[in-house]
């Protein structure tokens, strides 16, 4: 027997994943951990708490098998957060996550002074609020005692592969995201490591996302039960191993991801990207590259209105108040920006908002309007692509937002293509799986991992008159942010 196991490290939770050698899952672990929002805009979690999270589900997965037959691991994490260790290996400070807005000034200065040209030019990528390289310049001018103490840089995934194995590495998709990688040639951009006041040696080593960093450590295997030859794969960020998880590798694939945050993702052979617009040009975990345009609140959207406003969990009752006939016809509209917004708008004042409100509006119709809201800021980066001739024509949908059926119809007729569903929804950690499985030697490209074990469980397509009703809806949308954009820099006064 063998197993492997893909661990998702996500904003709210850790979900682990537990594989035998012919992909099929044998179980899954979830633990939840809070998001601190210390000041209006910023998202910070302790990498303590992860730990802790991860120790404790472990037992929990392996229970009944033999631990000693666990052939590789896998880590899929929630992407640019910063985290900083000191000499002792201590993390100086919580970590400042993806969708923490507080640089809006260095990504400014990064944009303006620098120049998007520049940063195109040493990174594929200009700079955006939740990336690593503002935070590093955030922390140089309000925490300077802090910035001082850095010996080890590292994003929220490497910082549990330091756990399990000792090895300070890092993989390609996630440093991508750092706005410190030259992506384009796979290594780190000496120019932007200057601008930040970083050096290569408080830098991870680089791996590609399916090449082995080492084995668990001594400590570890006993703690977990588990042979210390297990390998530890360089695993990804979570939306590249969401995509290995889905099939989305090779050229011209669309993965489209619902978690806190919603992407979508188009893989490449090769690399392309533009300084103007707001999508991201990434390494792929399968070796090639990738395009990604992310919104920073998807489900988060869900699980706010309905934990915080409606105050229930019974998400599923607040769903079925929604009939059929509501579909594409509702008055309400929602803008998503909770956390401000990074894709295609790329701002950091921007806040959530509903409109068309009246005396007979309805509980239903306001949770419907979240989820519509969602899905159109969905299309604005489907939009934003088709900008740079790249055109989306079906897709696969994995998150926790497309185990709701509802959701997944709204999203399909607003986007007007097929959808695609895995035969699980947890993208990122079946991905960790594939990979690990790479790593271990069970296949010799991401690809073939990819391709033996993706299976869609059904297709979801569009309706052509929810569509036409559904388009009419959208354009309305897309007139509120530039009305009130302006509004949203004066209010934050
Ligand atoms: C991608 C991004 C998010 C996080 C969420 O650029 O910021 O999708 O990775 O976990």
């Amino acid at each position: 027997m063998e197993y492997y196991i893909g661990i998702d490290l996500g904003t709210s939770s850790v979900k682990l994943m537990l594989c035998n050698g012919d992909g099929e899952i044998l179980n899954t672990v979830t633990r939840e951990y809070p998001v601190s929002y210390p000041r209006p805009s910023w998202s910070e979690q302790s990498p303590i708490d992860w730990w802790e999270a991860i120790c404790d589900a472990f037992p929990c997965l392996i229970k009944g098998i033999d631990g000693s037959c666990v052939k590789g691991i896998g880590v899929a994490g929630q992407m640019h957060g910063l985290v900083a260790l000191d000499k002792y290996d201590n993390v100086i400070r919580p970590t400042i996550l993806w969708n923490d807005g507080r640089t809006d000034k260095e990504t400014a200065y990064l944009n303006e002074v620098i120049g998007k040209k520049r940063l195109f030019n040493d990174t594929g990528n200009i700079a955006f609020a939740g990336f690593t390289a503002p935070k590093l310049l955030w922390l140089r001018e309000n925490e300077p005692e802090n910035f001082k103490k850095i010996r080890k840089i590292m994003l929220p995934k490497d910082y549990v592969n330091y756990r399990l194995t000792g090895v300070f590495a890092t993989d390609l998709s996630d440093a991508s995201g750092m706005l410190l990688l030259d992506v384009k040639n796979r290594c780190w951009s000496k120019e932007m490591l200057d601008i930040c006041g970083v050096t290569e040696a408080q830098m991870p080593a680089l791996y590609e996302s399916f090449e082995p960093i080492g084995t668990v450590s001594k400590g570890i295997a006993s703690q977990f039960g588990i042979s210390q030859n297990a390998i530890v794969t360089a695993g990804a960020g979570d939306n590249a191993a969401a995509a290995v998880g889905t099939g989305t590798v090779g050229e011209g694939k669309c993965n489209i991801s619902l978690g806190t945050s919603g992407t979508v993702f188009v893989s490449s052979e090769h690399f392309s990207g533009d300084a103007e617009q707001a999508i991201h040009s990434f390494c792929h975990s399968d070796g090639g590259y990738h395009l990604m345009g992310c919104i920073l609140s998807a489900a988060s959207c869900n699980k706010w209105f309905c934990d915080e406003i409606l105050n229930t969990k019974n998400y599923r009752a607040e769903e079925d108040a929604i009939t059929n006939d509501m579909l594409g016809k509702n008055e309400v509209i929602f803008l998503p920006y909770l956390m401000g917004e990074r894709g295609p708008i790329n701002d950091t004042n921007a806040t959530g908002m509903f409109i068309g409100l009246r005396p007979n509006t309805s509980r239903a119709q306001m949770y419907q309007a979240v989820l519509e809201g969602v899905a159109f800021a969905i299309k604005h980066n489907i939009d934003e692509m088709a900008s740079l001739g790249v055109l989306v024509k079906e897709s696969c949908l994995c998150g926790g937002g497309a185990k709701s059926k509802l959701w997944r119809d709204i999203l399909c007729n607003v986007l007007d293509i097929d959808l695609n569903l895995p035969v699980t929804e947890q993208g990122p950690g079946y991905g960790a799986v594939i990979l690990s499985m790479v790593a271990a030697g069970k296949f010799d490209t991401v690809k073939q991992g990819a391709e033996a074990f993706f299976k869609i469980k059904e297709t979801v397509s569009p309706d052509k008159e929810l569509v036409k009703l559904y388009a009419s809806k959208y354009e309305k949308y897309r007139k509120i942010y530039p009305a009130v954009k302006n509004l949203y820099k004066e209010l934050k006064k």
